[in-house]
């Protein structure tokens, strides 16, 4: 009812609008007066682990891809990252030094419930990032970090992803912390930083409107690539897949880099494509490599989208539609750069008049394998 949609069109409306609220509550209780991480719940041998291997299926994938950034540069652990449904059916290398971790909103995928069977089979102990309290997969784990998005109605996963990258993020500055990888003023910088996500959600949110604008132009396009580096690739992979999802449009997420090795042979005149530019202020060499990608591309005659921090000028000249983000530090991009991607498919879908909270073969929760 229009009750329910908090007076938004549709359940993903309202909760891509949730989003800061999620944030917040995710991050509540879990740093002390200290800027210590209080992470209670985690009670696993930290100190043995060698290796993190990440598994989820569809939206929980990107969080895992955007974890394993975290986890490397923070806590200096070798970190993989897997789908649930090819994890179980190769032969893995795990051992007691393996920490499994799955990412699911639900807790009932059955893909990424048989991966951490299959784990605790071979003696591995699974950590769960997870939405929904006493589900089958927190129950099954040998211990759970909750997400608190609240319920999330809308097929297409918006605010549980937010959170999900939050709680990855807090994981890997507690595996940090309790292996002494970081030093403690600079794991409170972090979560002071974070803590901020919220009002920067918040910003990005007030700014949308231009965004919906151009979506609705675009809505006879057969195709958007979408492309990114670093944890801009995740970001563009996940706004391909809200594309295809809600829009059911043949839309792909590409690693910028690759470019070169296949993916410029698509360009063509008029073709939409969506970069996702990494900060300035971060590694030089990362934002200037995608800024010549957006030349060449538009050089070919792409119609160029780019998702850019406040202030970033370089990128500008070659921008057929500008959406800008607030700067935040590089690792907590994603935060503030997959919400217009949100907001785009979204738009997009209803411009086609498509049910945007139920988008046909699609379900919530896929508990067949
Ligand atoms: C389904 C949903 C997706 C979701 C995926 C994983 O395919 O349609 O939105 O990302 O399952 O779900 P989970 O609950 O495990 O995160």
């Amino acid at each position: 009812t229009a009750a329910e949609k908090g007076g938004h069109d549709h359940f993903m409306l309202k909760e891509i609008a949730e989003q800061p609220r999620a944030i917040a509550d995710t991050l509540l209780g879990r740093v002390d007066e200290q800027g210590r991480l209080r992470l209670d719940e985690v009670r696993l041998p930290l100190g043995t682990v060698d290796k993190m291997i990440i598994v989820a299926c569809g939206t929980s994938y990107h969080a895992g891809l955007i974890a394993k950034h975290a986890v490397e540069r923070w806590a200096g652990l070798p970190c993989e990252v897997e789908l649930a449904s090819e994890f179980r059916y190769r032969d893995p290398i795990l051992s007691s030094g393996t920490l499994i971790v799955v990412i699911s909103q639900s807790g009932e995928t059955m893909d990424t419930l048989m991966a951490l069977r299959h784990a605790r089979e071979q003696g591995s102990a699974v950590l769960a990032i997870c939405n929904v309290n006493g589900s089958t997969i927190p129950r099954e784990a040998d211990a759970v970090i909750y997400t608190h998005a609240g319920p999330e109605i809308a097929v297409a996963s918006t605010k549980a992803f937010l959170t999900q990258l939050v709680a990855c993020y807090l994981m890997a500055l507690y595996l940090a912390q309790r292996r002494r990888t970081l030093p403690d003023e600079e794991i409170a910088g972090i979560l002071a930083r974070l803590s901020k996500a919220p009002a920067d959600v918040e910003a990005v949110l007030t700014t949308v409107e231009p965004v919906r604008e151009l979506a609705r132009t675009l809505k006879n396009q057969r195709c958007v690539l979408f492309l990114g580096r670093h944890v801009g690739y995740p970001v563009a992979m996940e706004g391909a897949l809200k594309l295809k999802e809600l829009a059911y449009m043949h839309a792909e997420g590409f690693a910028a880099g690759e470019l070169k090795h296949g993916p410029i042979a698509l360009i063509e005149e008029g073709l939409p494509v969506v970069v996702v530019v990494p900060s300035p202020k971060g590694e030089p060499t990362l934002h200037g490599k995608i800024v010549s990608n957006i030349q060449e591309i538009r050089a070919r005659g792409a119609m160029t989208v780019v998702v850019c921090e406040d202030g970033d000028t370089a990128v500008e000249p070659y921008a057929d539609a500008l959406i800008r983000v607030p700067a935040v530090p590089t690792l907590l991009q994603p935060l503030v750069t997959t919400v217009p991607l949100q907001v785009f498919a979204c738009e997009l879908a209803s411009a086609k008049g498509l049910d945007v909270d139920q988008p046909r073969n699609l379900a919530k929760s896929v508990t067949v394998e």
